[in-house]
């Protein structure tokens, strides 16, 4: 333990960090030894270079964006939808689809202390946010007959919680033999200084490091591996806060398939300017995403020439993917974005500070960068009204409230 500690000391002298050992004689020896750990596993230059990126804004002026081409699941023929879920079924009997959820993220904006899954919208039934969408499961394995494998991405913060509520209730009625945990990674958050900050028990400050790392995670923990024995070609990936995600879609698969794409997501029309949605396009002839807190009002609010937004798909964060590509992609490191918020922390007299204002970065990869990776992919564009509905806020838009008005309307629940 002594040489750890003096090895850390050098690392922190380093790169500037040493006052993060200024509580190190309060901690327990297994925080001691967890806290070397950290230190020893950090990528300080990383940190760094993410410090140095906190200076300049994303910038789209040099890159030529332009609207992406969809298919519209509305303008489908029947002969096309039947053609499709026809493929699309097939690969699902086959064994082919897996299912990958989000759920690293705490239900902080929606005032909820545990995972975001565990929460109850208030529907009658009183499911929680994790049954709701495992019914998509059940409903698929009295269809087709199989057991599609569900991996649910968690997090340091909410792993051991998620867990013991799939326990408590039985898995929903869905095999556990099908259901897998992976955690997500972590980064430490630094104030404007580029130091890095303290939690309340003097450990350093670390947050998930958003869902792009969701590939990197599949590998390291055995994720894709896992897949590719069960012989899982296709991997359907969304987040955890949408009661209205359709996991099991054959046609949406059926024409990823048929369209020979490696990427394919689904989006719906964009309501209004301020939005808060990422939307898809072209950045220099790849596909993309701009996210709603990186976009320029202008490019928000750009219309096109019959007054549709231009860039008017919305991501609703329901991904699907050839596994080789993610194979591929999972040694990458995609690029990190930066996000200034508001971070309670132990200043170096001990004393905690209250955030009232934002203060501290927070480094977050995101899954879309993927698309720049291919060529070209698959936007389908579905019915908001039947696949999208969003718990995000405690009130107001997007709340446990509109999310179950609209759950309820799709449902013919009176
Ligand atoms: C997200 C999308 C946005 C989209 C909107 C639709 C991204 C970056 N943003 O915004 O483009 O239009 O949803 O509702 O995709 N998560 C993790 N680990 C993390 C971070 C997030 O598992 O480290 C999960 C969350 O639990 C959630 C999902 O990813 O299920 C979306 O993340 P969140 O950060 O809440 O994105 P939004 O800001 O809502």
């Amino acid at each position: 333990m002594e040489e750890k500690l003096s090895i850390a000391k050098e690392m922190l002298a380093k790169y500037g960090q040493e006052h993060v050992l200024n509580f190190y004689q309060e901690l327990s020896k297994e925080e001691q030894n967890k806290m070397l750990d950290e230190i020893l596993t950090m990528d300080f230059k990383q940190l760094e270079t993410l410090y140095q990126s906190t200076k300049t804004k994303p910038n789209f002026e040099n890159s030529k964006i332009e609207p992406i081409p969809y298919v519209a699941k509305a303008d489908l023929t029947n002969e096309e939808m039947e053609k499709y879920a026809k493929i699309g079924k097939e690969a699902i009997k086959q064994g082919k689809l897996a299912v990958v959820t989000m759920a690293g993220g705490q239900g902080t904006r929606l005032g909820h202390s545990g995972p975001k899954g565990t929460y109850d919208i208030g529907l009658a039934s009183h499911k929680s946010i994790f049954e709701i969408l495992c019914d998509n499961l059940k409903q698929a394995k009295e269809k087709y007959h199989v057991d599609i494998p569900w991996y649910l991405m968690t997090s340091d913060e909410n792993n051991a919680d998620t867990i013991a509520f799939f326990e408590k209730n039985q898995y929903f009625g869905y095999p556990k033999s099908a259901v897998q945990f992976f955690i997500q990674g972590k980064l430490p958050m630094i104030d404007t200084n580029g130091k890095i900050l303290l939690d309340e028990n003097g450990m350093m400050k670390q947050a998930a490091d958003g869902h792009g790392g969701v590939f990197e995670a599949m590998r390291r923990n055995g994720v894709l591996y896992n897949m590719k024995e069960k012989g899982i070609e296709w991997i359907f990936i969304s987040g955890v806060d949408n009661i209205l995600a359709k996991f099991v879609d054959p046609v949406f698969l059926g024409l990823q398939i048929e369209k020979n794409m490696q990427t394919a997501s689904k989006s719906v029309v964009k309501a209004y300017a301020e939005e808060k949605v990422g939307v898809f396009c072209k950045r220099d002839g790849k596909p993309s995403v701009i996210e709603y807190s990186e976009i320029s009002k202008e490019l928000a609010e750009a219309r096109d020439e019959k007054g549709r937004f231009l860039l008017g798909d919305a991501n609703i964060v329901n991904h699907q993917f050839h596994i080789n590509l993610l194979e591929k992609i999972s040694v990458e490191k995609l690029p990190y974005h930066v996000a200034f918020k508001k971070a309670n922390y132990k200043n170096e007299k001990g004393e905690m500070i209250e955030a009232t204002e934002p203060n501290a970065y927070k480094f977050e990869a995101f899954l879309f960068d993927i698309f720049s990776y291919v060529p070209d992919m698959l936007v389908f564009r579905v019915k908001r009204e039947e696949e999208f509905a969003p718990v995000k806020n405690a009130t107001g838009k997007d709340s446990p409230e509109t999310a179950k008005e609209l759950y309820e309307n799709f449902h013919h629940i009176q």
